[in-house]
């Protein structure tokens, strides 16, 4: 696996040297009002800090690539995945209650802080609320499990993963039942729970995940501590522009998620009847990544990236994992953007509708109603 940082020495192509060479592409990113993207000075362990960063509103810089670790198929893969991307330089890690995995994850950065060949301060660990952890009295108890997997006194960013809720009995063992819908949940009760962790300083940030803007906003006008971030489905055919552009406006990070269309989930076709899109293959992007000498993996991030937005791909491939971090040595012109732009399929192109946990679609909370039209 090499020595711990090997792959972060880099070169004239690192990360800092490209983006002093890629005005338009920098010039984007920073046009997020409360946006702003801090290069790391100093070598050493600081050599793996060069992965530009996106400041929060309430303070602290996220990485803008993270390792997403969903539907890692077993213990030593998701290990060894961490292993190979903490050696390429990633310190922000995407986990969340449901996938089961924090404690793999506690594992392999607890090796690696005792080790010393990390600092945590360096690292930036993102964990989700559960959809069955929807009541006010669930956010202290299912941080701290989740603290305690993950061996470490906070977490960066503490996300509510879903809108709407399922009852807490109604999850057993990895599976929700088909009718737990809990229809009570109080956003607003939640969120005060959340800035009471906030406060004590278990969750140094605090956002929400797979929100639409109206219940952004509800939050945001009684909020102490506003969301420092909105976690979405993002990818080259579905964009989200119009959200993407009230969170600019709000000073609200973004974190794109499934930002390759998420090729693993080949599952999803068999429940929605919709083909999964290949946007790994599509002529365009394959076309843009020969100019630019990379692959249609990194032009996607790029894209993304290039757009001021956060992205976590998953991947169990060291080469992968190293690959989608690469991403900083190259600019996309405006014509590759427009062409890429131009790829959008807005909500035609939306993968997750979450239709397949218990009876989301019932609940008052359900984010995206316009699906249910269609
Ligand atoms: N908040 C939410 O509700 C939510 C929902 C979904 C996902 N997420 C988060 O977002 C992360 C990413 O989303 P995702 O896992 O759905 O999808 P994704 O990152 O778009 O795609 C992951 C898939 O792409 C493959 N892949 C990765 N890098 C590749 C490369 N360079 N070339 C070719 N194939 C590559 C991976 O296969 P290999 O592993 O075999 O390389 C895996 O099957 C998740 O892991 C999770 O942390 C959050």
């Amino acid at each position: 696996m090499g020595r711990p940082g090997r792959s972060c020495q880099r070169g004239p192509h690192s990360p800092t040297a490209s983006l002093q060479r890629t005005g338009p592409g920098l010039d984007t990113m920073s046009a997020f009002t409360h946006v702003s993207f801090v290069l790391a000075a100093a070598l050493a362990v600081a050599t793996c800090l060069d992965v530009p960063k996106v400041h929060l509103s309430s303070g602290g810089d996220m990485p803008i690539v993270g390792l997403g670790t969903w539907q890692v198929t077993n213990d030593q893969e998701l290990e060894t995945a961490l292993d190979a991307a903490l050696q390429s330089g990633y310190r922000h890690i995407d986990t969340a209650t449901i996938y089961r995995n924090e404690h793999l994850i506690g594992k392999v950065l607890s090796k690696w802080l005792k080790e010393g060949k990390v600092k945590r301060e360096d690292l930036f660990v993102t964990t989700k609320l559960p959809v069955y952890g929807m009541r006010p009295a669930d956010v202290p108890d299912f941080l701290n499990q989740s603290l305690a997997k993950l061996q470490l006194d906070y977490v960066d960013l503490y996300l509510i993963h879903m809108p709407f809720a399922v009852k807490r009995e109604a999850y057993d063992n990895g599976k929700i039942n088909e009718d737990g819908t809990d229809l009570s949940t109080d956003h607003l009760a939640i969120w005060k729970a959340m800035e009471a962790e906030h406060k004590a300083g278990r969750a140094k940030a605090l956002g929400v995940s797979n929100f639409n803007e109206t219940q952004i906003e509800r939050i945001m006008k009684q909020a102490a501590v506003p969301p420092a971030n909105l976690q979405i489905e993002l990818h080259l055919y579905h964009q989200q522009r119009p959200i993407v552009d009230f969170c600019k406006k709000n000073g609200v990070s973004v974190t794109a998620y499934s930002p390759l269309g998420s090729p693993g989930s080949k599952w999803l076709a068999l429940i929605t009847g919709k083909e999964l899109p290949d946007l790994l293959s599509l002529a365009d992007v394959n076309e843009i990544a020969t100019k630019h000498n990379k692959t249609s993996a990194q032009v996607l991030l790029r894209h993304t990236v290039q757009r001021g937005i956060i992205v976590i791909p998953k991947s169990s491939k060291p080469n992968r994992i190293q690959q989608n971090i690469d991403i900083f040595d190259f600019t996309l012109d405006d014509s590759d953007m427009a062409k890429l732009d131009a790829l959008d399929k807005g909500l035609d192109g939306k993968l997750f509708d979450m239709k397949h946990i218990g009876g989301s679609e019932k609940h008052p909370e359900y984010p995206w109603t316009a699906l249910l039209k269609k």
